[in-house]
Formats: C-alpha cells, sequence, structure tokens
C-alpha cells in the first residue's frame, strides 16, 4: 500500500512557539491520525528551521552562538508539541547531519547539470525577508522603503525562469496540486510574470550562518533553498545514495502552509523538484507532492498573529486552563481551514461551553447515568429496537460518511461540525424518546433500545473525535468499554450504531468537559490602570542639571524583539559613532520591529550601560507615554543621525 506523507512547513527559531505554529501542526496531526486509523501506513513530518539571518540576529542578540541559541528553542518547540499531544515520526532539524548532507550533495548535482551559475546582482535588497526585490516590485509600493537597501554582490543563481511553462502545465494538469481554489488563482496571477531565476546563496562574508556551497567556499546556501529540502531529506531521500523506501512517501499526499509562504512553495519549491527530476537518476527522481494546501491566518485585532507583531496567543496557558484536546479541537473547528480567523478567548469559552461541556457532556451524561439508573450499569441489549433507531442509523451513517470526505479533503472544521450534528440529533433523539417516561411506564425493551441507541451514537462521536481528541476520544471510549482499536473500527466503519458490546459495564465517572463559566483569570490581559491627572512638574531643576544629559539622534537599523521578555526590543542604533549602539526598548507593546527600522529617534547617549533581561542596553530612547505605556517615540525624520539634540 502506498504511504500517506504529511508536511508542516518547519519553523524559524527567531522566538517561542506561538499558537499559529500549533495550528498547522495540529491540523498535520489530525490528518496523520485520521490516515493511521484506516491502517495505511502514515508519515508525519514536522521540524524547524535553523539557518539565515533572522535566526543568526536573535542568537547574536542573546549573546549565544546560533547553535547553542537554536538547541534551546528547537526544545520548545517540541515542548509546544507534546504538550498538544503531536504525534509526528520525525522532528527534523536543519542543522541536523543528514539533511546538511541532502543540501550539499542536492548543490551539487544542480551545479553538475549546469542548473546553477554566479553572477553579480545589482539591485534592491530587504533585509528581514531575506529576498531580493526588482525595481518594478519597489515602484509598486510593495516593500517599506526603510527596509530596502542598494546592493551590488556576487551570488549563486538557480535557472528558476526555465521552468515556468512546465510549472503551469501541471498547475492546470491539477486542478487540486495548489488548494484552496483562491490560492491557486494566486499563483497562476503570479506566473503571468516571467519568472525570474532565483538566488540561491549568500556571501559568507555577509552572513555565515548557513550550509557552505559545495562548489564555492565564499558562499553558504540561502535559507530557503536549504529550508525546502527539508520535506525530501525527511523521507530519506538523497539524489545519489537514497535510504531505502523513500519512495513509498514521496510525493507528499499534503503539504500544509501558511499562505504567508504560498510562492516559496508553489514555485520555488516545485520548481526545485523540476529541476531534479532534470538532474537526478532515475532512481531518484522526485515527483511534485499531491496537494499543497495554503490555510489562513489566525489574527488578533485585525492583525497577524505574528512573533514580529508581539500579538500572540500562549499555548501552554490554553492547554493548563483547557486541556489539550480542547485546545486542538478549537483551532479545527472553529475557521475553515483555508480561511482567516480572529483568535478570541471570548470565541474561545463559548466553542468549548456549546459543543464540549453541553452537547457532547449531556449526550454522555444522559447515555451513562440512566444507563447506570435503570440498566444496572452495562451496555443494554437492543431490545425493543424500532424506527426511531433506524432512523438514527441512517443519520449515523451519513455522518461517518461526511467525516471521511471531509477529513480526506483536509476540512476539518467540516469534518467536525458532522459530528456535532450527530451529537445533536443523539440528545434531540433522547428529548423526542424521553427515556426518563419510558422507565416510569416500566417497558424495559424499550427502554433497552433507547439506551442502547444513547450509548452507540456516544461511542460514534467519540471514535470519530480520536484524531481530533486523541486523549479525551480514548477517555470516552473507555466509559463505554471501548479501547482505541475499537474506537479507530467504528471511525472507519459503516456507522451501522452496532459497536458496543451488550453486557458491559459503563462508568460514568467524573465530567471530561466540565462547564468553564469564564475564562480563568491568568489568560485575561490585565485592564489598564486610569491615568491619574498630570500635576505641575515639583523638582525643578536648573539648566547646569539638563545640560549633563547627552542627547543624540539615533538611526534604527535593525530591530528584533528581545528573546526572553515579551515587552522588550533590541535595537542596533547608530549615533554617529564607530560602531552601532545595541539599545534595549521597553517599547514592544506599541512597535513591532520592523516598525522601527529607518527611523531616526532621539538617544540620551551618556546613561552608563545595563543589563535588561540578559542583554546590554547602551542608552536609552525618548518616547511620550510616561507610566500608562509609550503612545510615540521622539523621532526627528529629517535629521543625520549623530547631531546633538538640546
Ligand atoms: N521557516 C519558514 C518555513 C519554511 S518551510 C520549508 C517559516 N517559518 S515560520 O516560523 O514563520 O512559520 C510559518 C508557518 O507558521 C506559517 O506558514 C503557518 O503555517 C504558521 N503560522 C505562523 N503564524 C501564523 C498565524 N498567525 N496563523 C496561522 N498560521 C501561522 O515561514
Amino acid at each position: 500500500m502506498d504511504g500517506f506523507f504529511i508536511t508542516t512547513p518547519i519553523y524559524y527559531l527567531n522566538g517561542k512557539p506561538h499558537i499559529g505554529h500549533a495550528y498547522t501542526t495540529v491540523a498535520a496531526d489530525a490528518a496523520a491520525r485520521w490516515s493511521r486509523l484506516s491502517g495505511r501506513p502514515t508519515r508525519f513530518l514536522t521540524g524547524t528551521d535553523e539557518h539565515g539571518q533572522k535566526v543568526m540576529a536573535a542568537a547574536q542578540a542573546r549573546g549565544l552562538t546560533p547553535k547553542a541559541h537554536c538547541d534551546e528553542l528547537a526544545a520548545s518547540f517540541q515542548a509546544m508539541m507534546t504538550g498538544l499531544g503531536v504525534s509526528y515520526d520525525r522532528f527534523l532539524r536543519t542543522t541536523d547531519p543528514d539533511h546538511e548532507a541532502v543540501v550539499t550533495a542536492t548543490l551539487q548535482i544542480l551545479h553538475d547539470k549546469g542548473l546553477l551559475y554566479r553572477a553579480t546582482y545589482e539591485g534592491w535588497y530587504h533585509l528581514s525577508d531575506e529576498v531580493f526585490v526588482t525595481d518594478k516590485e519597489v515602484a509598486e509600493g510593495k516593500y517599506e522603503k526603510e527596509k530596502l537597501v542598494r546592493l551590488t554582490e556576487d551570488n549563486w543563481w538557480f535557472k528558476m525562469g526555465r521552468y515556468q511553462q512546465a510549472l503551469l502545465d501541471h498547475i492546470a494538469a491539477n486542478p487540486d496540486f495548489i488548494r484552496p481554489g483562491m490560492r491557486r488563482n494566486e499563483v497562476l496571477g503570479f506566473l503571468r510574470k516571467p519568472l525570474n531565476d532565483l538566488c540561491i546563496s549568500r556571501p559568507r562574508a555577509r552572513m555565515s550562518w548557513g550550509i557552505p556551497l559545495p562548489f564555492d567556499a565564499d558562499f553558504v546556501t540561502y535559507v530557503w533553498f536549504d529550508a525546502l529540502l527539508n520535506y525530501l531529506t525527511g523521507v530519506g531521500w538523497h539524489p545519489t545514495s537514497p535510504s531505502e523506501g523513500w519512495d513509498q512517501w514521496w510525493p507528499a499526499a499534503f503539504q500544509l502552509l501558511g499562505k504567508d509562504i504560498l510562492t516559496t512553495h508553489a514555485v520555488y519549491w516545485t520548481t526545485m523538484l523540476l529541476a531534479l527530476q532534470e538532474a537526478c537518476p532515475a532512481a531518484t527522481r522526485p515527483a511534485l507532492p499531491r496537494v499543497l494546501f495554503a490555510h489562513g491566518w489566525w489574527t488578533m485585532h485585525g492583525e497577524k498573529m505574528s512573533k514580529s507583531k508581539g500579538n500572540t496567543i500562549d499555548v501552554e496557558g490554553l492547554i493548563e486552563a483547557f486541556g489539550r484536546d480542547a485546545t486542538r479541537y478549537f483551532l479545527l473547528r472553529e475557521i475553515a481551514f483555508g480561511s482567516d480567523g480572529t483568535f478570541s478567548y471570548e470565541a474561545f469559552l463559548t466553542r468549548y461551553n456549546a459543543d464540549l461541556a453541553n452537547d457532547l457532556g449531556n449526550l454522555a451524561h444522559r447515555g451513562l447515568s440512566m444507563t447506570a439508573n435503570w440498566l444496572g450499569g452495562v451496555v443494554p441489549d437492543r431490545g425493543a429496537w424500532g424506527p426511531p433507531e433506524e432512523a438514527l442509523v441512517e443519520r449515523a451513517r451519513a455522518t461517518v460518511a461526511a467525516f471521511a470526505e471531509q477529513m480526506d479533503r483536509m476540512a476539518p472544521q467540516a469534518a467536525l461540525e458532522a459530528v456535532n450534528e450527530l451529537i445533536r440529533a443523539g440528545n434531540k433523539y433522547v428529548d423526542t424518546e424521553a427515556p426518563w417516561a419510558v422507565n416510569k411506564r416500566g417497558d424495559v425493551p424499550r427502554l433497552q433500545a433507547v439506551q442502547r441507541a444513547t450509548l452507540e451514537v456516544f461511542a460514534l462521536a467519540a471514535a470519530l473525535l480520536l484524531p481530533i481528541m486523541p486523549t479525551k476520544a480514548a477517555e470516552l471510549g473507555a466509559k463505554v468499554g471501548l479501547d482505541e482499536a475499537a474506537l479507530a473500527r467504528l471511525a472507519r466503519g459503516p456507522g451501522d450504531l452496532a459497536g458496543l458490546v451488550a453486557g458491559t459495564p459503563v462508568t460514568l465517572g467524573e465530567p471530561l468537559f466540565p462547564r468553564h463559566r469564564e475564562m480563568p483569570a491568568s489568560l485575561i490581559p490585565a485592564p489598564e490602570p486610569e491615568p491619574a491627572p498630570m500635576s505641575e512638574p515639583t523638582n525643578l531643576i536648573v539648566y547646569e542639571d539638563f545640560a549633563k544629559i547627552q542627547l543624540r539622534t539615533g538611526k534604527v537599523l535593525e530591530a528584533i524583539r528581545h528573546p526572553d521578555a515579551d515587552k522588550l526590543l533590541v535595537l542596533k542604533v547608530d549615533v554617529g559613532e564607530a560602531a552601532p549602539r545595541q539599545i534595549v526598548a521597553g517599547i514592544a507593546n506599541k512597535f513591532a520591529p520592523e516598525q522601527l527600522v529607518g527611523r531616526t529617534v532621539v538617544v540620551v547617549v551618556n546613561l552608563a550601560p545595563r543589563k535588561l533581561r540578559g542583554l546590554e542596553s547602551q542608552g536609552m530612547l525618548l518616547a511620550a507615554g510616561g507610566d500608562k505605556g509609550v503612545i510615540e517615540l521622539a523621532t526627528v525624520p529629517e535629521c543625520p543621525p549623530g547631531e546633538v539634540v538640546r
């Protein structure tokens, strides 16, 4: 049987993981678990992207070597995944030796085939995105001017442009290659312009944290070229000496990604694969992945949640308060895979209470407690099973079919909606059949049928929830005597409500999803204190006191988040001295790092240096805002750096 291989992007190690990373990973995990339930050989790959400018800068800011920095952060991504019960088969780090070997061998084989060349580039370069930008893109205003620098530089290039037509043909022949459809259209739009070649190196003198080019010691590999190859390393591929069985996994069934990295996958990655088809011996020619699925973003107050904006949700906090499975459930149930969604704690609470505490909790309680009270606490016979139960069977069959169809097409939200409907239908059935009334009139065969049908619906719901909420689903199943293997059979079965064994004891136990009336205080941001009225200044100083403070204009050259403090940014500021100063500023709540680069600010330059959360700050920026937080920075836009301010 062909294997099912699914991947997530590999995550940059320039900060701690957040819910955006959790999202893609949980979606892939649910798909992998769903595939495994059918007995299909399944492989699930995730990991971390460790080379390049961003990671190097983050490491430098912490005074660590890139490797030491990555070791620490890779562990925090692994911990996030463990916390969420993610069942990856490999966590690949781009610093792993087998990956470095694959990148080196791939570069060599493409070089030998004449698909790489060295040439001088003259043009715009975007510092934080690490991409070359055309004059046209600059003219169209696609990039913020402050982050662009003019560069003349020798580099190695991949002949990407020559695969433009082949890529278009592939997209045309495979309508599901890029999903959802709107993303496919985006890529087609992008490919309407001539496709340029891709710069795949960075001069070692400028950026040394990368895999060396095997044929030119002056360069390291461009981080995206290195990172994308992880998908092949992850199955044991190598252009000349692959592991046996790599082609059981490749091509991937699904490659999941956020919409932010659509072009790098749909264009860079696929043309890299097309080039490898040309350069590799027959045995290692990689096909194109079956589906590239670009999902949407979680936003917060209308903005993409991201490390650089500092508006992220703490995954650990959610897990602690609601459990891993409820967190997984919310992420996959709340928004359609492919669309954007707004994260709010209110929405989390509402969803949790409505679907899990109420609907599922009710069904469990009614099935289990009435069976315990009136039928000796064991799964009853089918008794006087009749038309209402048969109608429920029809419903269950339709649910199982819909669930499978939606999971297979990577639509977990719709799959879960089908389960919700089944649960609601089960509750409605109990309302209508009123087992309490049946019990009162002493009709045991009917009572058996009603309780059995209710428990069967409950068991089937638990089975279908297995890929989404693995721990809780197993616990739910155990309440009616089903182990995971039995649940898996049910999930993949016809849905005929015949999964339970009469006579098996049932256990009510504690509710698995207790109702939460409000969000735990730890997750709610503290309210802003009332601003105190401005008082007259009291402690007057003379001019000589003021003159002790030396102020100078400074241009912000770089800005990144402090790796260990949410409120701090670490800036490199040119104040007209031989080297820029490092300034640590408590302004991350107000500004994203990229908003600061290029601004000319006012710096106190004779403040004694001090360490803020482990990083030395060599000065201070002036800002308006006082105790209630920064409102705006003092800036002098037209002024060169290093001017005295009085
Ligand atoms: N390292 C590259 C990917 C290389 S893949 C060969 C990268 N890393 S990243 O850390 O920035 O993570 C990108 C992925 O994280 C996104 O594509 C998406 O899958 C996920 N998300 C990050 N923020 C997100 C949201 N706010 N919402 C949803 N997912 C997001 O790009």
